[in-house]
């Protein structure tokens, strides 16, 4: 029964179980495969063409279980790939903008936002095209934060360092007109709290990993794929590399320790899957 297949979700590494923790909580009856390009790590100091070639490997890698839709957890991702994403997978596939840019709108009386992201997120545009979109008049500010993702990753949710990384970033691009602000970056959602500190109690924070697990939710749906009975079978957790201190971070991210974790062998995998990705990511080889 096709609706029984697992969702796919990747991520550049395991920042993406902050999505996929929420993508549980709304979708309790579906089996989940993940995969952090740990190894990889960080894609947002990355160029356009190589997020889109990592994208297109992380897919590939998540076809492997027959999975009837993928979800792209990482911003970065989201941000540059989506299009050749939309394109060459033979599955649906959803990111997490459009979702964070809905529930910004919907969260702002004044029009005003502000993204926070890394720095090829933020150099793309592409929340801010797809808020202008809906909305021409919508006034964007966007911030990149690269030294946020290490930060959290070292477990300092709320240490004076990152409270003083937290108001350099933020200081400057904060105005009494914006009152809602995008955690553009897997990681953000975990620094909430810390950073509502610095915007204070007025600005909404929208988590993008919770708008689109109920994107996901609905896509299900409506294309009748949602499966109704009991998990067909546990989630799955596969990396590219397992760094020190990885089971600790895991575990913060998705809010419980993480279980059927396995690293695979990312770089034999793309050898053996080479004709296939390059066909993929060309559409000339694919005719
Ligand atoms: N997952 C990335 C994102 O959400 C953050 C980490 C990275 O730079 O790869 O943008």
């Amino acid at each position: 029964m096709k609706e029984t297949r697992p969702i796919g979700i990747f991520d550049s590494g395991i920042g993406g179980l902050t999505v996929l923790r929420q993508l549980r909580k709304l979708l309790p009856n579906e089996q989940l495969i993940y995969f952090g390009d740990t190894a990889r790590i960080p894609y947002g100091t990355k160029s356009k063409k190589l997020i889109e070639r990592y994208a297109i490997e992380d897919a590939a890698f998540l076809l492997q279980f027959d999975v009837k839709m993928i979800v792209v957890a990482c911003n970065t991702a989201s941000a540059l790939a989506m299009d050749v994403l939309k394109k060459r997978l033979p599955v649906p596939v959803t990111g997490v903008i459009r979702p964070g840019a809905l529930a910004a709108i919907r969260h702002s009386k004044k029009k005003q936002t502000l993204i926070m992201g890394t720095s090829a997120t933020v150099r793309s545009g592409a929340y801010t095209e797809a808020i202008q979109a809906q909305d021409p008049d919508f006034t964007v500010v966007a911030r990149d934060c690269p030294l946020l993702v290490p930060l959290v990753e070292e477990g300092w949710l709320d240490d004076p360092v990152t409270m003083m990384t937290l108001h350099k970033y933020l200081d400057p691009v904060l105005n009494a007109e914006i009152d809602s602000l995008i955690l553009g970056c897997t990681h953000y959602p975990l620094l909430a709290e810390s950073i509502r500190k610095v915007t204070g109690p007025d600005v909404h924070l929208i988590d993008s990993g919770y708008e689109t697990a109920y994107y996901v939710r609905e896509t299900l749906k409506q294309l009748k794929l949602e499966h109704k009975g009991t998990r067909p079978g546990e989630d799955r957790f596969y990396v590219s590399d397992i760094p020190q201190k990885f089971a600790d971070i895991g575990a913060r991210f998705l809010g419980e320790p993480l279980a059927h974790l396995k690293r695979v062998d990312f770089e034999n995998f793309l050898v053996e899957q080479n004709d296939r990705i390059e066909k993929l990511l060309s559409p000339k080889v694919e005719q």
